[in-house]
């Protein structure tokens, strides 16, 4: 195959159990995704990789010049997951195995539980990227958040005073009820963009690129389950989002931004519950009430030379990846708290509406056996 000079950036993640409910991976379960990514280090498959998890959900960031979608990239992930459910499986963990939907690998996993976000460009003089990793919830939680970043000038004052960025953006934005998709642009399609996108039952961002010529992408986020059950529920995604910035794209500080409002999303226990989703460190992911609240991580790494570059203590770990924990701070700590206010108000809902999801949209139900049990005694209202 031909390498591209071009780099490709991507997030394959899974969860395969964890520790006392859908808490934590086991560290021998992410110790095992290592292994089998070092073995794909040395084969060549990844120029470089990272491991991490947000709450239950291990997340394998790759760097690579094989493009979006590779069977080599996709097949090593696939296997990182099943030596991780393998160990799971020994140690008794909670729900081992609960995203590896399929027994053989078939050249990608979309349709096999995983999710997946990549993007591919050709690097800038610098290359600064934020990982977004959310557990307890699904891909339209982002659209929030991420509309304000590339649509909304009183958070991105960017848009307006910067050249590159003042051209706009546009979105693919994916309707997952009816499986289809389309592009967008932003700011003259800014009403119609928001008109769709508030519907976070039925459609998500999937992509975001500039519209200045020498950019490219801007933000894609893994959509993998949706597509694939459109119309069919089968769990909440935790999904995970790339976001390129700086230079024509957002800055750093108007991505993060838009997460000290902690809006309600979906997913929240069982799959079926809204909360308001809790910005945190990697550290403090597990969920802890009510499985959860949804949980967001923001990780901050550069790509250089087709590497990622983070942070590293010179003393300690030389040439250790240590992203930017960028919602570790006591900054957020307001945030965190009006999260749980919300979270604990929603709670008090308990098994109603809009404590709950809508019918269609509620991962658990009994209502079909209900009814059919009370078939007989439902009479009509005259
Ligand atoms: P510096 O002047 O520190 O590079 O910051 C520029 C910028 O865009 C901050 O958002
Ligand atoms: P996960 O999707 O994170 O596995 O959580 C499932 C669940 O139902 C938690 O209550
Ligand atoms: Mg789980
Ligand atoms: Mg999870």
């Amino acid at each position: 195959m031909i390498m591209s000079d071009r780099v490709t950036v991507s997030i394959i993640k899974a969860d395969v159990g964890s520790v006392c409910g859908h808490s934590r991976p086991h560290p021998k379960m992410m110790e095992s995704c290592r292994e089998v990514l070092r073995d794909g280090l040395r084969a060549g498959t990844v120029n470089d990789f990272y491991v991490t998890r947000v709450g239950d959900d291990i997340n394998l960031f790759m760097t690579h010049n094989r493009g979006e979608n590779s069977k080599d990239v996709h097949g090593l992930a696939w296997e990182a997951f099943k030596a991780a459910t393998k160990l799971a499986k020994e140690m008794k963990m909670y729900a081992a195995g609960q995203d590896i939907l399929k027994d053989a690998f078939s050249g990608n996993v979309r349709g096999m539980g995983p999710g997946s976000a990549e993007m591919e460009f050709k690097e800038r003089g610098a290359e600064p990227l934020i990982f977004f990793m959310a557990d307890k919830t699904e891909p339209s939680a982002y659209s929030m958040p991420l509309s304000r970043v590339f649509m909304d000038p009183y958070t991105t004052t960017g848009l307006v005073i910067d050249p590159r960025a003042h051209v706009g953006f546009k979105f693919e934005i994916v309707d997952v009820i009816d499986s289809k998709k389309i592009v967008m642009s932003a700011p003259e399609e800014s009403y119609d963009i928001l008109s769709l996108l508030g519907d976070t039952t039925r459609y998500a961002i999937k992509r975001i690129w500039s519209k200045h010529d020498d950019i490219g992408i801007g933000a894609v986020i893994s959509t993998d389950k949706l597509n694939l059950t459109a119309g069919k529920y089968v769990g909440k995604d935790d999904p995970v989002a790339i976001v390129r910035c700086q230079s024509g794209l957002p800055a750093v500080g108007e991505v993060l931004q838009p997460f000290m409002f902690p809006q309600l999303v979906a997913g929240w226990m069982r799959g079926s519950h809204y909360g308001a989703w809790f910005p945190c460190s990697v550290d403090n992911s597990d969920p802890t009430f009510f499985d959860g609240p949804p949980r967001v991580c923001a990780l901050g790494m550069m790509i250089s030379n087709g590497k990622f570059q983070g942070c590293e203590d010179p003393v300690h770990d030389v040439g250790v990846h240590r992203p930017i924990d960028f919602f570790a701070g006591s900054e957020w700590d307001g945030a965190r708290a009006k999260a749980m206010k919300a979270s604990i108000y929603m709670r008090q809902h308990g098994p109603f509406m809009p404590g709950i999801l809508g019918p269609e949209e509620m991962e658990y139900t009994t209502r079909p056996a209900v009814l059919c049990k009370l078939k007989d005694r439902m009479e009509n209202i005259d």
